[in-house]
């Protein structure tokens, strides 16, 4: 009997690939015949092709002469090249590839903003959407300011040294997140930012091998040694922010215990941080536990990191590019008389050079470098039908350097293509650092007035400087896109 089953089993594998085999010529004949198609071998397709490269050599597989859209096979998975303004928009405003790719799934997380289904992440999105708006975040301005000045008094005794800028603004990014949108007033620049810091870089890293190792792309990931290290990591998460949030409910409690319904005061007056929304939702019982937890790591994996590495982008170009440091110094010497002199938000509105550097940095690392979707039901673009479950890999590195989108100087760092009269003609969708359309970053306002907060604070105290030239610098393209070269800025004492 079971010899006989076995005898059956190769029959079986060969009758599933015929099928899918089929099925793909059928489709490549039907619905994919007006994309650029790469072939591949049949039953693995491309998939040969990705083993053992990183994400920047897996996509450079669907690089072609034209940006035209471009696919290939991995077994049954369907990938999708886009890096054209006009293809990125249309993939990014519509309705059918709200749906995150699969490896947005290797974070376990299924109903925070970043991964959650459709569905679900309309209801989040529209409820979270005021937490992180205008009037919330002009509010955190004295947090930023606060978390900031703390972060240079600490930077002091590094003078004369060079610095891991990435991990400095790392911990004073989780002191600022977790005291504005969670109101916990926690100091990790003091004590606990460094193992924070190692969870969420091995899990980065955790992530991106499994990426770069399809085959893995199923539950036979639950069997390796990797899965049970990326699950302890996930573990310290859980238990970090479990933590600040049973320290919120408790804290809750004790002011409703003396008169103070703290939920109900923000909810009148219109001012609930992310954390108090939540909670607010979980007694309105439109929320579950699962759900709180969910979002409160979501916030923190997608705004400490991303924040940390884009500083550090910054920190670094104007350390190689001595010229665009003393003009974003200049500019703060005309706004501010004293070094220690708090921010304000009209203050970071005369920061105009200092805008022009930061989007210049994002243009060269954008963090997101590349942007999945999966189609949830056929996508017509271009007179061709990309099919329902198909995965969509947005190319935001290579649009952001393209020379036929950006000119001959796409390569070098120039804020000044940045100015109105240089960029009036781009497309709406070729600048994309915090994505575009409904998915986008709900967190842009937030970042960029915290980043050019720490920044004022920073250049005003330290003079940065760097061994490496532009060339140098080594971008690894990954889930986020990490600078290689560690330790590259060296501070001295800026005179003011
Ligand atoms: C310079 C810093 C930042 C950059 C460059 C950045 C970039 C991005 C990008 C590219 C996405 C889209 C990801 C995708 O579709 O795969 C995204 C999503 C997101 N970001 Fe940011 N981000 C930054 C800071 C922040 C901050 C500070 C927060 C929170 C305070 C935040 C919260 C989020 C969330 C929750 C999402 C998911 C949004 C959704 O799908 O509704 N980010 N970010």
């Amino acid at each position: 009997m079971i010899g006989d089953i076995l005898c059956t089993i190769p029959f079986f594998i060969l009758f599933v690939t015929i099928i899918i085999e089929c099925w793909k010529v059928y489709l490549n004949f039907t619905k994919l015949k007006a994309f650029h198609h790469i072939e591949g071998w049949p039953i693995i397709g491309n998939g040969l092709h990705l083993i053992g490269k990183n994400n920047e050599q897996i996509f450079e597989t669907f690089v072609t002469e034209t940006e035209e859209i471009s696919y290939t096979w991995v077994g049954p998975i369907r990938l999708f090249h886009v890096a054209r303004p006009e293809d990125v928009q249309a993939i990014l405003t519509s309705e059918k590839c709200l749906k995150k790719a699969i490896p947005y799934g290797f974070l376990y997380n299924r109903t925070g903003l970043l991964t959650a289904e459709p569905s679900t992440w309309k209801v989040h999105r529209r409820a979270l959407n005021p937490t992180l708006g205008p009037k919330m975040v002009n509010s955190f301005v004295p947090i930023f300011n606060e978390k900031f000045q703390k972060m240079v008094n600490l930077m002091e005794r590094q003078i004369g040294n060079n610095v891991d800028m990435h991990q400095i603004i790392f911990r004073a990014s989780v002191d600022t997140i977790t005291s504005a949108s969670f109101g916990v007033n926690w100091t990790m620049q003091n004590r606990r930012g460094d193992e924070l810091h190692r969870w969420l870089i091995d899990l980065n890293d955790n992530i991106q091998k499994r990426i770069q190792r399809v085959w893995l792309w199923n539950p036979i990931y639950y069997l390796t040694q990797d899965y049970k290290i990326e699950m302890s990591n996930f573990q310290a998460v859980y238990r970090f922010t479990r933590t600040a949030l049973e320290n919120k409910r408790m804290n809750l409690a004790e002011k409703l215990e003396h008169g103070e319904d703290e939920l109900a005061i923000t909810k009148e007056n219109n001012n609930q941080n992310y954390l108090q929304k939540c909670l607010q939702l979980e007694l309105e019982q439109k929320f579950t536990d699962q759900n709180i937890c969910d979002e409160m790591e979501t916030i923190l994996i997608a705004s400490v990191d991303t924040s940390a590495t884009v500083f550090y982008g910054i920190t670094l170009m104007l350390a190689i590019h001595q010229e665009y440091q003393e003009r974003v110094v200049d500019e703060m010497r005309e706004i501010f008389i004293d070094v220690n002199e708090p921010v304000t938000n009209d203050h970071l509105s005369r920061m105009t050079f200092l805008d022009l550097v930061i989007k210049e940095t994002m243009r060269y690392f954008p963090i997101g470098p590349f942007l999945g979707r999966e189609c949830t039901a056929d996508f017509e673009i271009n007179g061709g039908v990309i099919p329902k479950g198909s995965q969509i890999f947005i190319n935001v590195l290579r649009m952001h350097r393209n020379p036929k989108f950006f000119g001959e100087n796409a390569l070098e760092f120039y804020p000044e293509r940045f100015l109105p009269e240089n960029c009036a003609d781009w497309h709406p969708y070729l600048f994309i650092p915090f994505s575009a359309g409904a998915r986008n970053c709900i967190g842009v306002r937030y970042a960029w007035t915290s980043m050019k907060i720490a920044l004022s604070h920073i250049l005003r105290r330290f003079k940065l400087t760097t061994h490496l030239k532009l060339h140098e610098v080594i971008i690894k393209p990954e889930l986020l896109l990490k600078i290689g070269n560690k330790n590259a800025i060296r501070i001295e004492r800026r005179k003011w």
